[in-house]
């Protein structure tokens, strides 16, 4: 089947691909992190973050070096904090075993952390041509139409099916360069063969192969597991201000958002009355309490029912351990205080996430 879809295939895609900064350039380092920033979020969202990345980090010795503050400041927004840290940890092990470049084979990058089959398949091809699959969501979802699979793709057997379909391709005599033919699968999967009932098969440039058109199949393939509900979790969160400066803590170290620094916030659904209390376990000393929007956050397994206190408080010293006050300013610049927490941190001048600001060079 591939072999008879490849040929349109890249042509679709060297017509249709959308410039992408570590697409033109795409040296391994660039391939990696703009892969990992991909697995979570869509190609517009990432580009300012790719390019601010790049310019405090534009090399595996500077990953390996960055202080975590500062590293988790760079991912503030994008949110699983611990692909950043695992990148890290992987930086440091390419600095000492492999003299700070990737190794191009598929198998060696699959054993740093943070690497599996997907970004090291993409790495492998896009950036150093070696014939390596990489089939994320996207591309399950396009070969499921195509062949018209009815195996569930949260299964991973069939990603391993897969895989071992496009390694076939790859290593023919004949076969097309890897990076661009993994690259058009994603493209196709991104801008055409779109999810649900969203596909545009009129645009598709493999329609006259596909199964699932054939049979009228597209809302019903790919197939997945029905998603678990998520777990509910509510929670009070307390902006915290006196003339200058408001109240942060670090998260603990494993866990939800673990190492990051929030506002301090309770579990359940705390009065006013509950929430001076804790305020003042704090050795917070608050004048005025005001009630704040409610707000919802969600995560992949959990949401976050959340409300909200602003407590203006007097002069903030004498925290209990493990609390900071500080100047809005410097957290915005220095502190990383994730997402989920924007609409109270909008009450205390900090902005959180990337300043848009068009990317420099790197
Ligand atoms: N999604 C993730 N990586 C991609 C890439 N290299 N091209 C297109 N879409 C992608």
């Amino acid at each position: 089947m591939l072999r008879k879809v490849w040929q349109p295939l890249t042509s679709w895609f060297e017509q249709n691909k959308r410039e992408m900064e570590w697409r033109s350039n795409p040296l391994p380092y660039y391939v990696w992190v703009s892969e990992i920033m991909l697995q979570q979020t869509r190609v517009e969202t990432v580009r300012p973050y790719f390019h601010r990345f790049i310019n405090e980090l534009p090399d595996i010795h500077a990953l390996a070096v960055c202080g975590e503050e500062r590293l988790l400041k760079l991912w503030e927004g994008l949110g699983y904090y611990n692909r950043v840290r695992n990148m890290q940890k992987a930086a440091r092990i390419v600095m000492e075993e492999y003299g700070g470049e990737l190794p191009s084979d598929p198998a060696l990058l699959r054993k740093l952390p943070g690497i599996g089959s997907y970004t090291a398949g993409a790495i492998a091809s896009i950036a150093c041509h070696i014939p390596a699959p990489a089939v994320d969501g996207n591309v399950l979802r396009v070969l499921s139409r195509l062949t018209g699979s009815l195996a569930c793709i949260d299964d991973a057997k069939v990603k391993v099916h897969f895989e071992e379909l496009i390694q076939e391709l790859l290593d023919e005599e004949d076969a097309p360069d890897p990076g661009i033919f993994n690259q058009a699968l994603m493209e196709l999967g991104a801008l055409v063969c779109l999810p649900g009932g969203t596909a545009r098969c009129a645009q598709c440039p493999l329609r006259e192969w596909c199964a699932a058109l054939r049979l009228g199949e597209l809302d019903s393939i790919p197939v997945r597991k029905p998603k678990k509900p998520r777990r509910i979790e509510k929670r009070t969160i307390l902006a915290v201000r006196d003339a200058s400066c408001t109240v942060i803590r670090k998260r603990p170290d494993s866990g939800l958002l673990a190492g990051l620094w929030e506002l301090p916030s309770l579990e359940g659904d705390l009065t006013d009355v509950e929430a001076l209390e804790e305020a003042r376990r704090i050795g917070i000393r608050p004048v005025r309490i005001l009630p704040l929007p409610e707000a919802k956050h969600i995560f992949s397994h959990v949401e976050w029912h959340m409300k909200g206190y602003l407590v203006l408080a007097e002069e903030l010293e004498g925290l209990a351990e493990g609390y900071l006050a500080i100047e809005p300013e410097r957290t915005r610049r220095e502190y990383s205080i994730p997402a989920a927490y924007a609409r109270y941190t909008e009450y205390l001048n900090i902005r959180p996430g990337i300043q848009t600001e068009p990317g420099g060079e790197f």
